[in-house]
């Protein structure tokens, strides 16, 4: 019996505003495959189950959470994660429901969920998988491991930048502090923080363009 072809995985990892999600669509276009922004997926859920979640008792939370199913279509920029058939709203996209969705992951029961999704999907589908733990807990045995990261100060001017673009105000002050309180929540929590696998590339991208970073990660995958 011939044997499944061989699923493909990248994972990306690094924190807020250092330009994962961008990199991820770019870096599937170029290799024709799927990406999984799991970011989307805390966001969704947060935004889903609304503020204050994280306090409530994990069996409640289990059995919510057990009630979402998400799938991937397409590939490329042009790939599209869906919770029970649905797209996700814009709204999970605010920097309010981004401090939720990181309050949110410090939770077991959502934490144990999230990578049991993470990986169901990873089982079929080649993907550039992007959030904090990909390389560490999600997919050990990804193929290609990169960690991002830049200086606080360029990730708050970059989220500005993607929200003045948008059209949207952005003020530096309370995105830098957002930033801060993101760092620490993901970088600390005791299940799954915020750091590099021992195998992973690391790519600091405080001084270097979009571009430049695709490249780089393009050359090793290309090469490796
Ligand atoms: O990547 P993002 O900023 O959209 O993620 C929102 C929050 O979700 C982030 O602050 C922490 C959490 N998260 C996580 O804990 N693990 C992941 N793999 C992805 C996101």
């Amino acid at each position: 019996m011939p044997s499944a072809p061989a699923v493909l995985i990248v994972t990306l990892d690094g924190p807020a505003g250092v330009g994962k999600s961008t990199l991820a669509a770019r870096l599937a276009g170029e290799l024709g495959i799927a990406f999984l922004d799991t970011g989307a997926m805390f966001r969704a859920a947060a935004y889903t189950l609304g503020e204050g979640a994280w306090d409530w008792s994990q069996g409640i939370v289990q059995q919510k959470l057990g009630e979402f199913e998400f799938t991937l279509r397409g590939s490329g920029k042009n790939t599209e994660l869906l919770l029970g058939g649905q797209p996700l709203p814009q709204e999970i996209r605010s920097e309010r429901v981004g401090l939720w969705a990181s309050q949110l992951a410090v939770v077991p029961s959502v934490r144990a969920y999230m990578k049991m999704a993470q990986i169901f999907l990873g089982q079929t589908t080649s993907l550039v998988a992007e959030g904090r733990d990909m390389g560490t807990v999600v997919f050990p045995g990804a193929t290609h491991k990169f960690f991002l990261d830049a200086d606080p100060e360029e990730r708050a001017r970059r989220r500005c930048r993607q929200l003045e673009a948008q059209g949207k105000p952005a003020d530096f002050a309370k995105i830098a502090e957002n930033i801060r309180q993101r760092d620490d929540q993901d970088r600390n929590r005791s299940i799954a923080p915020l750091k590099p696998a021992p195998d992973a590339v690391l790519v600091d991208t405080t001084h270097i363009t979009e571009g430049e970073v695709l490249e780089t990660v393009l050359r090793v995958v290309r090469g490796g």
